[in-house]
């Protein structure tokens, strides 16, 4: 049996009278790519926003590598070592490139008191982690954020989460409005996290991109899990589609 990294225990989530979440369950293990999965509205990304500090939950416990904690913002999450590129990306685009993948842990240079950010180290960091995502158009890490495409943008996230070299990469949506080439970006850096010690969280509407990577699927449906062991290499597309729907498979 492999070992917690993270354990989510009894989560609950109401908006008003909208239930986002009704007690989930969901652990991801050391070293693994776990896929989120789920029609709209099932509750992926709320239960990744509790993971990550952007959303409380009404109630329930997280545990990490067996121990109980408290995610009260985004800053808890990151010094447990959570990283998470949100479906709604939260890059300041009037900053550039570089500043963007430091945000709130920029470098600094200079003695105490006078000190000032490294903008040198930054765009130096900044232009070999755009390299290793894959982004091969030579474009300067000086470049304001509104200058990018979408799928640029989510480069720059990832590329955030692969420097800090986050315990957990949680990615909602990553390969959403990605080219071909792009996406093939996105899932070979995981893999590549993946070997090299992370555990991801995966949640991607193109199953197909989702069984390309993942060790292991959950499924949420209306708020609940409805499951969590499904093993991508002996299921079928299909069969995961009517787990996701809750339509029985006919004839
Ligand atoms: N800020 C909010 N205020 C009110 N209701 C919300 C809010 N965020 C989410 N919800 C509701 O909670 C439920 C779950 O939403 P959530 O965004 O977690 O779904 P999702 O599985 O990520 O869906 P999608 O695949 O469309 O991204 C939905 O019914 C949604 O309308
Ligand atoms: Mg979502």
């Amino acid at each position: 049996m492999a070992a917690d990294l993270v354990r989510m225990v009894g989560i609950a989530k109401s908006y008003g009278p909208v239930t986002a979440l009704a007690g989930v369950d969901f652990a991801v293990y050391e070293n693994e790519i776990v896929g989120l999965l789920g029609d709209n509205g099932a509750g992926k990304s709320t239960l990744i926003k509790i993971l990550s500090g952007t959303v409380s939950a009404t109630s329930g416990e997280i545990y990490m590598r067996g121990k109980k904690v408290l995610i009260r913002n985004t800053t808890d999450a990151i010094n447990l070592g959570i990283e998470t590129i949100h479906q709604d990306s939260a890059l300041v685009t009037q900053l550039s490139i570089a500043r963007n993948l430091f945000l709130g842990r920029e470098p600094l240079i200079g003695p105490p008191i006078f000190n000032r950010m490294d903008q040198r180290t930054m765009n130096e960091v900044a232009g070999t982690l755009l390299k290793r995502i894959g982004i091969t158009k030579d474009i300067p890490a000086t470049t304001p954020v509104s200058y990018l495409s979408g799928g640029e943008r989510q480069a720059v996230s990832i590329a955030r989460a692969l420097h800090f070299d986050s315990d957990l990469i949680v990615l909602d949506e990553p390969t959403n409005n990605l080219g071909v080439e792009e996406t093939q970006g996105v899932l070979r850096f995981m893999r590549g996290a993946r070997d090299s010690g992370h555990s991801l969280i995966f949640i991607a509407h193109n199953i197909h991109h989702v069984f390309q990577v993942v060790d292991r699927i959950v499924v949420l449906r209306r708020g609940k899990v409805v499951a969590d062991d499904v093993d991508p290499k002996s299921t079928t597309i299909e069969a995961v589609e009517r787990i996701i729907t809750g339509v029985p498979a006919t004839g």
